[in-house]
């Protein structure tokens, strides 16, 4: 039988490319039911992004620091190896419909079989973030329509600078 560890970390790994509302209700659940939870950014992702880790982990950090037992990371290789680097007994993740359903599970269930003392727990966002993506607010900005409420104010800035070259 395995015991409930004394202090409960989690990870909640992600592109985060950029951070959405979806992401940040789900940070917000997160920290208010684990002990302490780390946002953590793959490195070694094969997808082209938009915004370079480290811009990526600066607007988390701009995002994130009302909540005192949230941290903002990056890592590279497998997902499980870094959750047990760093103590966390749990990956976090959330799902939006039943389209997501299908790849986390698999991934859940790939973790489990590489490292079986590590959960995966999810949290499902507020239903008006339900239809948020990154992808689709990157697609929205490119053809000029209005992502306000979408992402934070601050990732707003960021991507009109970015997307549409606004100064
Ligand atoms: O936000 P995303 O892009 O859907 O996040 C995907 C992520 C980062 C959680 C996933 O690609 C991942 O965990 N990659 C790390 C590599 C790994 O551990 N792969 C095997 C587990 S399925």
């Amino acid at each position: 039988m395995r015991t409930k560890p004394a202090r409960v970390v989690a990870i909640y790994p992600g592109s985060f490319d950029p951070i959405t509302n979806g992401h940040l209700d789900l940070i917000e659940r997160g920290a208010a039911f684990f002990d302490k939870l780390i946002v953590s950014i793959l490195r070694n992702d094969e997808k082209q992004a938009l915004f370079s880790v480290e811009e990526r982990m600066e607007m988390l950090s701009e995002v994130v620091g009302g909540f005192s037992n949230v941290e903002v990371g990056s890592f590279d290789g497998l997902l499980v190896d870094y959750a047990a680097q760093n103590g966390a007994s749990v990956i976090l993740r959330g799902i939006r419909a039943v389209s997501d359903y299908e790849y986390e599970l698999q991934m859940a269930l790939m973790n489990r079989r590489l490292r079986p003392e590590i959960e995966t727990v999810f949290l499902m966002a507020g239903e008006a973030h339900s239809f948020v993506s990154s992808r689709l607010v990157k697609e929205v900005i490119r053809l000029r329509g209005n992502i306000s409420g979408l992402v934070p104010p601050s990732v707003e800035g960021r991507l009109r600078k970015r997307v549409l070259g606004e100064p």
